[in-house]
């Protein structure tokens, strides 16, 4: 697996792939790698299968602008060797980890703003974090000009905006959506699961069985109202879970719904102590 520092030699590296022919496709990530990031660089493969082959690039940079002034950046888990030891294991060609001073150099005054899905929802609980992201996707997909890039539905809002972005901006990469990969009690993988107190991490699967109970009502067509209140119902069950947003909306482009007549995406927020799972389900009437 080639290991890439700077953004000299990444694109120096590129240079060479676009000789031989090679297709690319693109796995961004912050690091502390877990399964649900090597479900990305599996379905990367089988992309690249699919058009004939090239490589996976995973790349792993804590971005800071998308942190806010009160999160704490520094505590971001970081586990360097190990998710090298994990992306050998699972075949990744190359890792991309540029430096915050390659990245983001003095002067820059110039960012990406999806207007208004980057307001919305989680855009509101964290002002900036959106622009900070398809800042930093924008820069990645720029330096490593792959074909293809792949990004979880566990962050549903971010693939939409993505999604969204490089329709705008006529950005020639094919985005692939992965479903969540979820602990067997259901709970979806995350870096933020490690923070969870013993009692915290054995309550926090409430948040699949309330998206279940919502998403069975959807399919069965009792709309989006009861939908919602018996998800509030099932969380409010859970002493330990401090509810902050429960939305359902369009799985398309997240505008509001009053009645679930198209697929519709159930969004959870949820707080568990301090830490601040989010979990989504689209479900089709
Ligand atoms: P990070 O939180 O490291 O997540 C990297 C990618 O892994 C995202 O596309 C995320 O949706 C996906 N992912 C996380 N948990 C998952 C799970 N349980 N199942 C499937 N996919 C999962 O998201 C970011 O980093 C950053 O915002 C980034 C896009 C890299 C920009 O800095």
């Amino acid at each position: 697996m080639q290991i890439i520092r700077s953004t000299p030699e990444m694109r120096a590296i590129r240079q060479d792939w676009r000789r031989d022919g090679d297709k690319v496709v693109l796995v961004p990530t912050m690091g502390a790698l877990h399964d649900g990031h090597l479900s990305l660089v599996a379905r990367a493969r089988d992309w690249l299968r699919e058009q004939g082959g090239g490589r996976v690039v995973t790349s792993i940079f804590v971005n800071p602008t998308q942190f806010g002034p009160n999160e704490d950046l520094d505590r971001y888990p970081r586990d360097e060797a190990g998710d090298l030891a994990k992306l050998t294991a699972v075949g990744c060609d190359a890792v991309f980890l540029p430096q915050v001073a390659d990245m983001y150099r003095p002067g820059a005054q110039t960012h990406v703003e999806v207007a208004s899905l980057g307001r919305m929802l989680m855009g509101r609980l964290r002002p900036g974090h959106f622009r900070g992201v398809a800042t930093v996707v924008t820069k990645l997909f720029n330096l490593v000009q792959p074909d293809a890039a792949t990004f979880g539905e566990k962050d549903y809002q971010q693939l939409t905006l993505i999604r969204r972005m490089v329709v705008d901006l006529d950005i020639p990469v094919t985005i692939l959506a992965v479903p969540t990969m979820r602990e067997p009690d259901g709970l979806a993988m995350s870096s933020r699961n490690q923070r969870l107190t013993p009692e915290d991490r054995a309550a926090a699967p409430v948040l699949a069985r309330a998206l279940d109970r919502g998403a069975a009502l959807i399919v069965q067509g009792a709309g989006v109202a009861r939908a919602r209140r018996a998800i509030r119902e099932t969380l409010r069950a859970e002493p330990r879970a401090d509810i902050r947003s429960i939305d359902i909306r369009n799985a398309d482009d997240l505008s509001r719904v009053t009645d679930a007549t198209r697929p519709v995406v159930i969004l959870l927020a949820v707080r568990f102590g301090d830490v601040l799972l989010i979990d989504q389900r689209v479900a089709h009437p």
